[in-house]
């Protein structure tokens, strides 16, 4: 039992928010959580419902914390928050706020396949947002992510949707690779950057132990079901996502998707004491359903 722990976590209603928010109060941690919205608290949990994280409302609260989650993010555009706005310069909002309340750590997660040679306006403003927290001089673990997997991320609940209509669809060959992480395993090793010194300035890919192919993670995510599988020619995937701001994959998700970018399991197998667990075999036995 850990009890002297002060955690702020930001973007509190999020998926990764609530699993993470859920461990932490297992531990008896004391948390400050953050959101635009209300939420049901958890153990040792307070709340604090900030629209814009302003500073007034609370410097105070996180004074002296000890670490900083920051979980803020989006993955779509639209006219009224861009991903410079949100990505970055709250990231950014985030960081000074944390230098003035002499917050000891500060945790990101950040995305698979963000690098300083990248041109694709989400995994900018990522970068951007690396930079601002690299450069603050507060001690830092910045996470890269694939597919973070559990039984109600979007991408887990947008097969679930399709699987229901009888259909999934694959967008163009299905033959790029994910690396997906199991929840459960996130959050503990979100908690050990916080708790290991061995973390401190890193910036460490979140990927699972599996590489797998998207056709063979959708044919193993719907063998039970027999549900029908169904590529759609990539000309009209991207016409859908550009057109239909509701589509089902964003721009940015077929671009990610597409750039079958690959992550550093060994890293992070070997900073961590974490046994990963296998998503497939999660699938397998159906623990995901
Ligand atoms: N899930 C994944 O597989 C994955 C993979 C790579 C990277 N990541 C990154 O991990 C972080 C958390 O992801 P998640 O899956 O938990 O995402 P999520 O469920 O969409 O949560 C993100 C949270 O960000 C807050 N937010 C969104 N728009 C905002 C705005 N305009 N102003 C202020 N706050 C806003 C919301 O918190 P409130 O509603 O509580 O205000 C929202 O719940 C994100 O930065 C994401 O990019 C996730």
């Amino acid at each position: 039992m850990v009890k002297s722990l002060k955690i702020v976590i930001t973007g509190a209603s999020g998926f990764i928010a609530k699993n993470l928010r859920k461990h932490l109060s297992e531990k008896n941690i004391e948390l400050l959580s953050i959101s635009r919205n209300d939420f049901k608290i958890f153990k040792c949990e307070s709340k604090i419902i900030s629209a814009n994280y302003d500073e007034k409302n609370l410097l105070k609260k996180i004074n002296n914390s000890d670490a900083l989650i920051h979980l803020v993010g989006i993955g779509k555009q639209s006219v009224n928050t861009d991903y410079d706005m949100i990505n970055t310069k709250l990231t950014n909002h985030i960081v000074q706020l944390s230098k003035k309340a002499k917050i000891k750590k500060i945790v990101y997660l950040s995305g698979l396949g963000v690098s300083s040679n990248t041109s694709l306006s989400y995994f900018i403003s990522k970068y951007n947002a690396e930079k601002q927290i690299i450069n603050s001089g507060l001690n830092y673990t910045i996470f890269r992510p694939s597919y973070i997997v559990g039984k109600d991320d979007l991408f887990t609940k947008y097969l679930k949707k399709q699987m229901k209509k009888g259909e999934i669809k694959i967008p163009g060959s299905g033959k790029y690779s994910i690396q997906p992480i199991y929840v459960n395993d996130v959050v503990r090793v979100i908690f050990e950057s916080i708790t290991e010194l061995k973390f401190k300035n890193k910036i460490i890919d979140l990927v699972g132990p599996d590489s797998v192919t998207f056709e063979e993670y959708v044919k193993l995510f719907s063998k039970r079901n027999k549900t029908r599988i169904k590529k759609i020619n990539l000309e009209r995937a991207y016409h859908e996502a550009i057109t239909h701001s509701k589509s089902d994959f964003g721009i940015d998700d077929l671009n990610i998707l597409i750039g079958d970018f690959k992550g550093n399991y060994k890293k992070l197998s070997e900073i961590s004491k974490i046994q990963f667990q296998s998503v497939l075999k999660l699938l397998q036995t159906c623990s995901l359903l």
